[in-house]
């Protein structure tokens, strides 16, 4: 899809959000979608969890939501099958997982091969998998932060299409770490979705473009610097 954003449902990218917990990335993302100009619709808010907040978010903002209880359908496979089937039946362009806490089958990635999107809460490919604030926390790193990327079988790995870096604060907790990541997480999902329903994204193999992206000059330094140093000598 390319060309001038519209408001009109049929110009603007069908999107399906899945969800496990607390659905903060797909408020985010629904918060975006009602502004007028934004280029995408939620056509369905998937869930495994049968009482995810996530649910309860979507159904407030009148979207459509199905569920397939993990618990209750058997396998992965059978899951994935199922989880497809209700995508297309959607019409989903596009499959933004937000807290999804399921391992996808290679079957269901390649189907949705570069239309399948995450959100992880670390710098990756720095702390893949769970508990990456703490683990940036004991790593003493001085960035933190989230990425948005292309979904490939491996799990929190692909193609990366934009990242945010947080600063880690003395005396941070997980806790006080993961809520500063959280909120850059909902500045740029729905940027990326954005941009991707823009049609401005290429995957080229590992790396991501995004047509008339402006890449920051400055560089970020933690701590901050209290001398000046001359550029040139
Ligand atoms: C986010 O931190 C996301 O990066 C990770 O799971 C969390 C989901 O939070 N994959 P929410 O459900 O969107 O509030």
């Amino acid at each position: 899809m390319s060309g001038k954003p519209s408001n009109q449902a049929s110009l603007r990218m069908a999107i399906a959000v899945l969800a496990s917990g607390r659905g903060s990335n797909l408020q985010a993302i629904i918060d975006a979608c009602a502004a007028p100009d934004f280029p995408a619709r939620i056509v369905l808010v998937l869930s495994n969890m049968p009482g995810a907040q996530a649910l309860q978010r979507a159904k407030q903002a009148g979207l459509a939501t199905a569920v397939i209880d993990h618990k209750q359908i058997g396998s992965r496979e059978a899951f994935d099958k199922a989880a497809q089937e209700r995508l297309v039946a959607a019409g989903a362009e596009l499959v933004c997982l937000a807290g999804f806490m399921r391992i996808l089958t290679p079957g269901f990635v390649a189907a949705f091969h570069d239309r399948l999107i995450n959100v992880h809460p670390s710098l990756l490919p720095a702390f893949p998998g769970l508990h990456t604030h703490a683990l940036a926390i004991a790593a003493g790193v001085r960035f933190a932060g989230c990425t948005v990327h292309y979904v490939r079988s491996e799990v929190d790995v692909g193609p990366i299409i934009a990242q945010t870096a947080v600063p880690v604060q003395i005396g941070d907790t997980a806790d006080t770490l993961a809520a500063r990541v959280t909120a850059s997480e909902h500045r740029i999902y729905p940027q990326v979705v954005r941009w991707i329903a823009e049609g401005r994204v290429r995957v080229e193999g590992t790396r991501v473009t995004i047509d008339g992206a402006v890449v920051p000059a400055a560089a970020l330094i933690n701590p901050q610097p209290t001398i000046s140093v001359s550029a040139k000598k």
